[in-house]
């Protein structure tokens, strides 16, 4: 390379080969679990690790056996959503029940640790801009505690839940799925708010990393076709596939989408009998980018009501 300006155009084109080429699909079927300091059995889904071009962001699942809790730690911003069991989490010294559906918001650098305290396994994903903040030297991330067996003595002495909110400043710590709020908001079949888009919706205030909302797609429909910078689905349930770029994305149930940071395209599909129902999260890069940059405004392209694929 003759120069480093050269070097950075050369960066540039090759960055947009690296999107255009990389995965979308992050396949429940081939996680590679591992066990970790903080889980007892931990996977990446969407993640650099992997080979997805994100946007310093990441999509992990984890497991807490019956009996278990997770490491105790500290990091960066951090949004949870519990897939099945239930148990607690103690966020500074505060406790936080959960049960199936319930969403998390670990405000930054607040330790906390999860406790499974039900007769079946706790499975939780988790996104987290990690690479992002380790990446500008502000992603410190501490382990206090790591993962084991629960301690019947110890697990008597938590307090119990006094309230959803933090106490610092009375932002919402989490959300149960009854809590869930249906908007009338008519992109698809039935749009959920969690925390919102850029996670500031029913009392949350995520900045790195949010857990937008809960889609469901009716059998035999579409989205409609948009674009806009990262985001990420997670097939809740049903099957279905996404136009992304131009291509065709196949996915199942316990898969996850990556709509990479690039302005592609994109549109998902329910061709099945089923609804389809994804989870959406969202980091707060996307509109840091948003602001500075007017082609990264979102495009909505056919606004129109979810359709019939006949149509
Ligand atoms: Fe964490
Ligand atoms: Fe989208």
């Amino acid at each position: 390379m003759s120069d480093f300006y050269t070097a950075w155009l050369e960066r540039s084109k090759n960055n947009q080969k690296t999107v255009d080429e990389a995965p979308r699909v992050a396949r429940s079927k081939d996680l590679k679990w591992v066990r970790t300091p903080q889980d007892y059995k931990a996977a990446l889904m969407i993640a650099p690790e992997l080979g997805f071009p994100t946007g310093g962001s990441c999509l992990m699942r984890a497991e807490i056996p019956v009996g278990w809790h997770t490491g105790r730690h500290l990091h960066g911003e951090e949004a949870i959503y519990v897939e099945s069991g239930e148990g607690f989490i103690i966020l500074d010294d505060k406790r936080y029940d959960f049960f199936p559906g319930t969403i998390f918001h670990i405000p930054y650098r607040s330790p906390h640790q999860l406790f499974n305290t039900g007769s079946v396994p706790v499975g939780y994903l988790s996104g987290l801009a990690w690479h992002l903040e380790a990446d500008v030297y502000m992603g410190k991330m501490e382990q206090l505690e790591e993962c084991g067996e629960n301690d019947p003595k110890i697990l008597a002495q938590f307090p119990k839940e006094e309230s959803q909110d933090w106490p610092e400043d009375g932002r919402r710590i989490s959300m149960h799925q009854k809590q869930f709020e249906k908007s009338d908001e008519s992109k698809h079949g039935a749009t959920y708010f969690l925390m919102g888009r850029s996670g500031k919706q029913n009392g949350f205030k995520a900045t790195g990393v949010a857990i937008s909302s809960i889609f469901v797609d009716l059998p035999h429909t579409k989205s409609h076709s948009h674009a806009h910078p990262e985001a990420y689905l997670y097939a809740l349930e049903g099957d279905g596939y996404s136009e992304i770029g131009g291509k065709r994305y196949d996915w199942n149930q316990g898969d996850a989408v990556h709509v990479p940071p690039g302005m592609l395209h994109h549109q998902h599909f329910n061709p099945y009998d089923r609804d389809m129902k994804e989870l959406r999260f969202e980091f707060g890069i996307r509109y840091w980018l948003v602001d500075q940059w007017k082609g990264y405004t979102t495009v909505d392209k056919h606004l129109k009501a979810t359709t019939h694929m006949v149509d």
